[in-house]
Parts: C-alpha cells; structure tokens; sequence
C-alpha cells in the first residue's frame, strides 16, 4: 500500500511549462503520477520537468493546431497507452478592447483559449478510454468566464465557454465514469499576470493594492499562488472526486463571495 495516491496515473497537463499548469503538475507528480508536461514552450517545459520532482517529462504541443495535437497524442500513446487525468490548462491572455478587436484576432484568441481544451479533449478521448484506473478531466476556466471586465471580450468569452464546455463534457462522459471538473482561478500572481510594459505585476500596482487589498475585494486580501489552485486541482483529480463533476471550483480568495 503506497501512500502516493495517484501512483501508477499518467496525468497529462497542458501549459505546464510555468505557472500554474507548473504548480498542479508538481502536486499530482509529488502523489505519485507519471505526469506530462505538455507546452508551447518545449524548452521551459523541459527545464521545468528536470526540476519538478518524480516522473516528470516534458512534451511540445500548440493547442492551437490539430495536427500539433495528435502529434502529441500519438507520442502519449507510444509512451503509455493510456492517459488517466487530462487537466486542460493552456492559455493566452489577451486584453483587447472591442473597438479594437478584429474578428481574425477574436477567432485567433478562442482557437487556443476556448477550441483548445475541446481539441485537447476530444484526441485524448481514446487514450482515456483505455485503462482501468479512475479518469479524471479538468479544466482551467477564470473567473473571468463568469462574470465581466474591461477589454476582455475574447478571453472571457472563451473562459465563459470552457465553463459550460465543463458541464456539457461531464454529462457526456457520466456514463462511462469519467468525471469532468473545472476550477475557476482568481488572480493569481504568475507570468500571465505581469504588466504589457513589463513594470512589473498587476498585483504590485496602486490601484490593485487597493481596491482588492486595502477595500478588501479579495476578502482573503492577498493575490494568488500557483500552489492555491494546485490543492483543489489535486482534489478534482483524485479517487475522492468519485460523485462530483460538472462543477465549477472558484479559488479566488473569495472575490466571488463579494460586490
Ligand atoms: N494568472 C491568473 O491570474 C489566472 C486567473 C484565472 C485563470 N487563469 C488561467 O490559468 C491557466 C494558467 O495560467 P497562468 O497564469 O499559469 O499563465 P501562464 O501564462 O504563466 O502559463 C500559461 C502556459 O500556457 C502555455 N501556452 C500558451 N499558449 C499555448 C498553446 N497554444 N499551446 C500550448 N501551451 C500554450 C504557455 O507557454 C505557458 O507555459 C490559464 O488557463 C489561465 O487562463 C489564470
């Protein structure tokens, strides 16, 4: 009896490379599962899997591309056979205001943040069809996919999707006992959240300080970490997450609990 409970998975999490993919691809590797980081940027995800600890390896993937896909997903069928839990991860910000959004960069943005989990997920199908062990998606929405922003039309948008994919997803594949989840991150201190013109965070800026900290929008009154969405990350993957799916998980220090 192992106490590393995912020991023996193979755990697939795209956007791995950093961030938080990175954060929730420690956690399930520290409990045990074979874990592939899959990227855009081969070289970080393969720095990234030579120092997480356990069995970690890096893949290179454009979630954007189909044929990038099933290159991917041939290779995870070479490697493993199978794959147990897909955690649908990989984004791109964007914060293009509508005035400004052409349909070319609008259709551009959803390709990768809304057609890129569905890709994902539909040439992993197979894979996590095969196999004995619990199966487990999970996807990564934001907060931003429930409520509005500024200047966030095709993010949000695309996040709005990847909500109700979520619950669509799960009644589709209840009947084979495979359960589909996604956590709805709050703001949370990582590359994506850095400034266009790289002073440096969202989070250091007055404004944040303020109304999130000082007034207490983020009722727990601090951003993020990565490691806060890798625990209820770990939870949706593992065997206790047997009679939930469909759910949407919001890790946002309770801003959505506020006005
Ligand atoms: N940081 C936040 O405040 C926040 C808030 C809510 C939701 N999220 C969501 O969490 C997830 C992770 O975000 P993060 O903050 O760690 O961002 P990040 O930018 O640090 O990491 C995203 C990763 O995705 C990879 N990626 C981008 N395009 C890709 C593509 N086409 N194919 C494969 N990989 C690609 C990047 O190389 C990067 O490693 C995203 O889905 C994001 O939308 C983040």
């Amino acid at each position: 009896m192992t106490d590393r409970t995912l020991a023996g998975r193979v755990a697939l999490v795209t956007g791995a490379a950093r961030g938080i993919g990175k954060a929730i691809a420690a956690r399930l590797a520290a409990e045990g599962a074979s874990v592939l980081i899959a990227d855009i940027r081969q070289d970080l995800a393969e720095a990234s899997a030579a120092e997480l600890t356990g069995d970690v390896s890096a893949l290179a993937v454009d979630i954007g591309s189909d044929a990038s896909v099933a290159a991917m997903c041939d290779s995870i069928a070479e490697a493993h056979g199978r794959c147990d839990i897909l955690v649908n991860n990989a984004s791109i910000l964007d914060a293009t205001g509508f005035d400004a959004l052409t349909m070319d960069h609008y259709l551009d943005v959803m390709n990768i943040n809304q057609h890129g989990a569905i890709r994902v997920t539909r040439a992993m199908l197979d894979l996590l069809r095969k196999g004995e062990a619990p199966k487990r998606v999970l996807n990564i929405a934001s907060i931003m996919g429930m409520r509005g922003s500024v200047d966030a039309i095709p993010y949000s948008t695309a996040k709005g999707a990847i909500v109700n994919f979520t619950r669509a997803l799960a009644c589709d594949l209840a009947p084979e006992g495979i359960v589909v989840n996604a956590i709805a991150p709050g703001f949370i201190d990582t590359d994506m959240a850095k400034l266009p013109d790289g002073s440096g965070h969202e989070h250091q800026t007055d404004w944040f300080q303020d109304i999130y900290l000082k007034y207490g929008r983020i009722p727990l009154r601090r951003a993020g970490l990565p490691e806060d969405i890798a625990g209820p990350a770990y939870f949706f993957c593992s065997d206790d997450c047997r009679y939930v799916t469909g759910q949407i998980m919001l890790v946002d220090g309770g801003v959505s609990a506020t006005f």
